[in-house]
């Protein structure tokens, strides 16, 4: 795997450990690329109301976009239980799709390792178009 997602993958791992979770204790982070080399954090922030909760990657993508970032290369995504050092692949949910659909081309690429302990044993690499096909465009379907 191309050195720079590796090192990727490691911001996201970082990130996720300032996850606030006191309702799911799920922590997921997100490392996002732009195509001039900035990348952009992103943990998930829970909410006692439940439904003010902020996944890690829309917390990255709003980052990103706030400081004027509109061309994006790809996306690192981990998750596991708080204190697991075994973690399963991630899966953006819907709605992180779609905030990815807003601003991202067909290749994107989303980077989903499964970390076992400190090493990295596997990496699903997808593109957008493959994790969100046919997806709404406000610009192309009206
Ligand atoms: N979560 C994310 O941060 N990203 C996803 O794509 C899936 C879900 C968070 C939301 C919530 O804090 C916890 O994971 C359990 O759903």
């Amino acid at each position: 795997m191309d050195e720079k997602y590796k090192k990727l993958i490691d911001e996201a791992l970082k990130i996720r450990l300032n996850a606030y979770t006191p309702y799911s204790n799920y922590k997921v982070g997100a490392a996002l690329l732009c195509r001039n080399g900035k990348v952009y954090l992103g943990c998930n922030i829970e909410n006692g109301a439940y439904s003010p909760t902020a996944c890690a990657e829309r917390v990255a993508f709003f980052d990103a976009v706030k400081n004027g970032e509109r061309d994006f290369e790809a996306i690192a995504v981990v998750a596991g239980d708080d204190g697991a050092t075994d973690l399963k692949y991630a899966s953006p949910c819907g709605v992180c799709r779609q905030v990815m659909a807003e601003f991202c081309d067909d290749d994107f690429k989303i980077i989903l390792p499964k970390v076992k302990g400190s090493e990295i044993e596997d990496v699903k690499i997808y593109t957008l178009d493959e994790i969100i096909p046919f997806r709404f465009k406000l610009k192309e379907f009206r």
